[in-house]
This record gives structure tokens, C-alpha cells and sequence, in this order.
């Protein structure tokens, strides 16, 4: 079994996470010097969103030198501590791979935009205008947020270049060898230094139709948010499925550890799936369904029982609850912190990789923080003009700012994310003096010792982490339950989760509780859930059972 196949990853955005020179901004220092939090915790892998020489316009997703490090994170040097002291600690370690675009302030595409003949002219997506003075965009291709086209002008070339997200992130062109070459350099570069494998920044999005052709017209809702066109050429294309295995290959020329890919990718599952490509391309992918979970317990059994008929072992389903571009998940469920230990209980003992984003593990919330000062160049671009009592009741957060303020570390001034006196890019969530790691530490009630318990559990337990998962049927309809079977060992645990609002009963001959929460209890073979709660039961002789 291949090491990643068993782990769990942690997100740290390093902006928010902790300073260590005093400048307001997080770095690589202050994610040395809180490693231990994380094992702790019980994590197996750290994933480091981007911290390369960048504007900061997308703070780090829109670089400029794909193999430095920009100076308020700290050096090159730090970079490779801090694989190293991860390595040291038994934490693998991923970085954030931004392949799709640079910043427009990359020297590539400021040489790329001087003129139509320079070495570096064919580097980005370039294609003249329509129209009688060729001022109308080449095709009806949308950018990510769909409000605007995905081709910008430039006066200089007087051609336009395709930019996917934002207009300061061109896009590269991925069909021409030398981008490609210098790309996949960059890749080794880290891998040379011993990182263990990269998220990759919209991946499913590199390789557009080079045709050119035009996206059908077909208004539907997508993780979220409405689109007016699908993007029939210009996502998971079959070239991005080729390109999959091309990154895979550049991977797979390093071993002890294999080096993993997780790819941020949009889709129906039987799409999504195709990215693995007989385990020869994207190891896992990001299965986002969850950050918009509905607090119902036949919603969690449909969700679940689509993932695992579209990924059977060995393939992997990589569930999360929360990331940097998303509403916080306990917002979702009113600040109901019962209803977020039922959810982490679901997120850690289903099969597959789940990922947890810097603050859930304590409960941290979203920090209301209105549109019109927003940092977070989406909200401030896009979505400045939407009335601040109409975004207040969005259950999804288009200023991202909320969810990216400091990690709260104590109850001291600014959360002991920067000194007392210094301020942080993004305020503080004013509840930090009672959700923070020191305050929760040692706390039985608290988010942040179940988290460590289910860590741990979910460690000590192989048909936890390793085992099939069998949706357990005849349940009452506000619960949820699920049988995992470590094939090898023949353990078997079961979890149950009450998501109503009804105290409810199952059997479970010959078993024990090895965590519970809401007050759900195992004894003489009886399960007690009251609502919103949850239990994970092992049983204690294999052999036929009732659940
Ligand atoms: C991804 C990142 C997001 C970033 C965007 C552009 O969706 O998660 O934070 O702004 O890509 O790189």
C-alpha cells in the first residue's frame, strides 16, 4: 500500500497561519515553529498553499518565479527546513502547483505581450479579436466567475490573451514544448528538494480546445454558483487527461516516497474519475461535493454511495468540508458546534483522503468582513456592487477574506498569530478568546480534542484507514450508517451518525465505542444517539453482527 493511500492532509494557508518576524503576514518560520501542532493533531500530510514570488494581487495564486520564494515567507533555504522538519516529524509535505496561469508580472509574459515575434511571444494564449476592428473577444469563452469574458484585451500586441480567473493571471500555453519543458523543470526543482507531491491549482482547466471553438450555451448550477455555458473546450478536456499522466510520469521518475498529485478539479464524478487513468495519472482528486453538505443524513448516504460506485479501491475519494476559496463549515450548520463534531466524525472515518482546512479542527467560523474592503481580489473585482445586506445572507462567501483570517492560536492579543501591537493583513476573528488551540487543548468537550481523537483512531484502526465501506441499510432516515471492513485483518468498525432531531436507538452486538459525541453511547449492544451526534463502534469479535 503506498503511503498516501492511508494519509490525511491539512491545508495551511501561510499568510494566516503564523508570523514569526513580526511583519503582520504568516510565513514559512512560523510553520516550522508550529509543526507540532499538527502532529498533535494527528495529521499525515501538510499541504502549503502558495508562497512563491508573487504581486500577492491573488495573494501567491498568480506567481512570478515558479522556484523562488517570495521574501515575506521567507527563503529558498526555509522552504527545504521546512520539508525537512516535516520529514523529521513523519509529515509528508505538498505545495501548491499554480500550472494553469502566472501573474501578468511574470518576466514570461511581460516579454510575451511586447510582440507578436519574440521568444517568448507563443508562451501564452494569444488570439486576435473579431469583429470589424477586432475588439470582440475571440469566442463566447467565460472566465471562472463567469461575469466576464475570458479574453482580455492588450493595447500592446493588439490581440487578445485568454485569462481563465482573473485578468492579471494569463493563461500559459501548455501545446507549446518550451512552456511545457519549463514547467515540468519546475515541478523537479521541488521534487529534487524532497516535497512529497503538489495540489494542483485548477487543473482541470490547462488544455482548452485549440480550436477555439465556442462553449454551449446551457444555464446550470455548478459547485455552487450558476453558469450560463458548458465548458464543453475548455475544461477536462481529453488533452487535460493526457496531461494528467505526462505530470504523473515527471513524478514517477522519483520514488522513496512516491510523490503524489491531487488535483483541484470540477465535474460530475464519471469525469472526474477519468483523471486518475489506471493509476497512471492524478492520484486523488478533490471531491468538493462536501463543502456544500446539506446537514442530512440521506444526503450524506446519496453523496457518499455516489463516490464510492464512481471510486472503487484502490482509487481514492478525497473528501473536504472547508478550504481557503469556501465558507467556513460550521457556518453552514448556524455556529452549531454539535452539528461540526457530527460532521468531523463523518469527514475522518470515511473512506478515502480527507483533507481538513487550518482552523476547523478548533471551530473557527467565518469573519464577516464586507465587500467593499475586501483584500481577496474576487470580491473586490467582482462583486463589490452587491449590496452588503444581501451578502451577508449568501450561504456562500464571495469575499474570501472570511475565511482566510489568522489561525487562533491562544487568547493573547491578535490569537498569538503576530505580537500584540502588529497588525494582521486580515483582522482576527473577534471570538478567538474562546475558540483557540491553547484554550481547546485538553478541553474533553472541545472541537479540537475530537479532532485528535479521531486522528488517532482513525490511525490505530485499519478498517478505518484502510477498509471498505458498506452504506448500512434499514436505518431510521435521519441516520446515518456505514460498516468499514479492513480486508487483511478482517477488523471491522461502524460508524452512526443522528443528524435529526429525534433520540435514536441501533444494535451493535459485540461492540465498543471508540469515540462518541452529542452524548451517543454503546452498551449491551444497544447504540444511543441522541440528535446530532455520532459514535464509531469497533466490534470486538468478527463474526455476524446486527449493523
Ligand atoms: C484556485 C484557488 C484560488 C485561486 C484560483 C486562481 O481556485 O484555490 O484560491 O484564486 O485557483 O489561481
Amino acid at each position: 500500500m503506498v503511503w498516501w493511500h492511508e494519509t490525511t492532509i491539512y491545508q495551511i494557508y501561510p499568510r494566516s497561519f503564523a508570523d514569526s518576524d513580526a511583519d503582520g503576514i504568516g510565513d514559512l518560520r512560523g510553520i516550522i515553529d508550529r509543526l507540532d501542532h499538527l502532529v498533535d493533531l494527528g495529521v499525515g500530510t501538510v499541504w502549503v498553499s502558495p508562497f512563491f514570488p508573487s504581486p500577492q494581487e491573488d495573494f501567491g495564486y498568480d506567481v512570478t518565479d515558479y522556484t523562488g520564494v517570495a521574501p515575506e515567507y521567507g527563503t529558498l533555504d526555509t522552504a527545504v527546513e521546512l520539508i525537512d522538519a516535516a520529514h523529521d516529524r513523519g509529515l509528508h509535505v505538498m505545495f501548491d502547483l499554480v500550472l494553469n496561469h502566472t501573474s501578468d508580472q511574470h518576466p514570461w509574459f511581460l516579454r510575451s505581450k511586447g510582440s507578436r515575434d519574440n521568444p517568448k511571444s507563443d508562451w501564452y494564449l494569444w488570439a486576435d479579436g473579431r469583429g470589424r476592428d477586432g475588439r470582440k473577444p475571440p469566442n463566447n469563452w467565460r472566465s471562472a466567475l463567469e461575469v466576464n469574458s475570458a479574453w482580455q484585451w492588450s493595447e500592446e500586441r493588439g490581440q487578445f490573451y485568454l485569462a481563465t480567473f482573473l485578468p492579471f493571471q494569463p493563461d500559459l500555453n501548455w501545446r507549446n514544448p518550451e512552456v511545457k519543458a519549463a514547467m515540468f523543470d519546475a515541478v523537479r526543482f521541488w521534487l529534487d528538494r524532497g516535497v512529497d507531491g503538489f495540489r494542483l491549482d485548477i487543473f482541470g482547466q490547462i488544455m482548452k480546445d485549440p480550436q477555439l471553438r465556442d462553449n454551449p450555451f446551457a444555464p446550470h448550477m455548478a459547485t455552487g454558483f450558476p453558469r450560463g455555458w458548458r465548458r464543453e473546450h475548455t475544461e477536462n478536456t481529453p488533452d487535460n487527461i493526457v496531461l494528467a499522466q505526462e505530470l504523473h510520469a515527471v513524478c514517477a521518475e522519483y520514488s522513496d516516497p512516491d510523490r503524489i498529485l491531487l488535483g483541484e478539479v470540477f465535474g460530475p464524478p464519471d469525469v472526474l474519475r477519468e483523471y486518475n487513468a489506471g493509476g497512471r495519472g492524478l492520484d486523488l482528486v478533490f471531491l468538493f461535493d462536501f463543502l456544500l453538505y446539506e446537514y442530512d443524513a440521506q444526503w450524506f448516504e446519496d453523496t457518499i454511495r455516489r463516490f464510492e460506485d464512481s471510486f472503487p479501491a484502490p482509487m481514492q475519494p478525497t473528501y473536504v468540508l472547508e478550504n481557503h476559496d469556501r465558507s467556513r463549515s460550521l457556518d453552514r450548520v448556524g455556529g452549531d458546534r454539535r452539528k461540526a463534531a457530527v460532521l468531523a466524525v463523518i469527514l475522518l472515518t470515511v473512506r478515502g483522503v480527507p483533507t481538513v482546512y487550518m482552523g476547523q479542527e478548533i471551530g473557527m467560523g467565518n469573519t464577516y468582513l464586507p465587500l467593499d474592503r475586501a483584500l481577496d481580489p474576487v470580491a473586490s473585482t467582482y462583486f463589490r456592487w452587491i449590496p452588503e445586506v444581501a451578502n451577508r445572507r449568501l450561504g456562500e462567501r464571495l469575499n474570501r477574506d472570511e475565511v482566510r483570517t489568522p489561525m487562533q492560536w491562544d487568547g493573547s492579543a491578535n490569537a498569538g498569530f503576530t505580537p500584540a501591537g502588529i497588525r494582521p493583513w486580515l483582522p482576527v476573528n473577534p471570538d478567538y478568546p474562546q475558540v483557540n488551540v491553547a484554550v481547546e487543548a485538553g478541553d474533553p468537550e472541545s472541537l479540537l480534542e475530537l479532532y485528535r481523537r479521531l486522528f488517532a483512531v482513525r490511525r490505530a484502526h485499519p478498517a478505518l484507514h484502510r477498509g471498505s465501506l458498506h452504506l448500512i441499510s434499514g436505518l431510521p432516515a435521519d441516520v446515518l450508517g456505514y460498516r468499514r471492513t479492513d480486508p487483511e485483518t478482517g477488523q471491522q468498525c461502524a460508524v452512526f451518525a443522528n443528524l435529526g432531531r429525534t433520540e435514536r436507538q441501533v444494535r451493535a452486538v459485540s461492540s465498543e465505542s471508540v469515540v462518541g459525541t452529542g452524548g451517543a453511547t454503546c452498551a449491551d449492544g444497544t447504540i444511543h444517539l441522541p440528535p446530532d451526534s455520532a459514535i464509531v463502534v469497533v466490534r470486538q469479535r468478527p463474526g455476524p453482527s446486527t449493523v
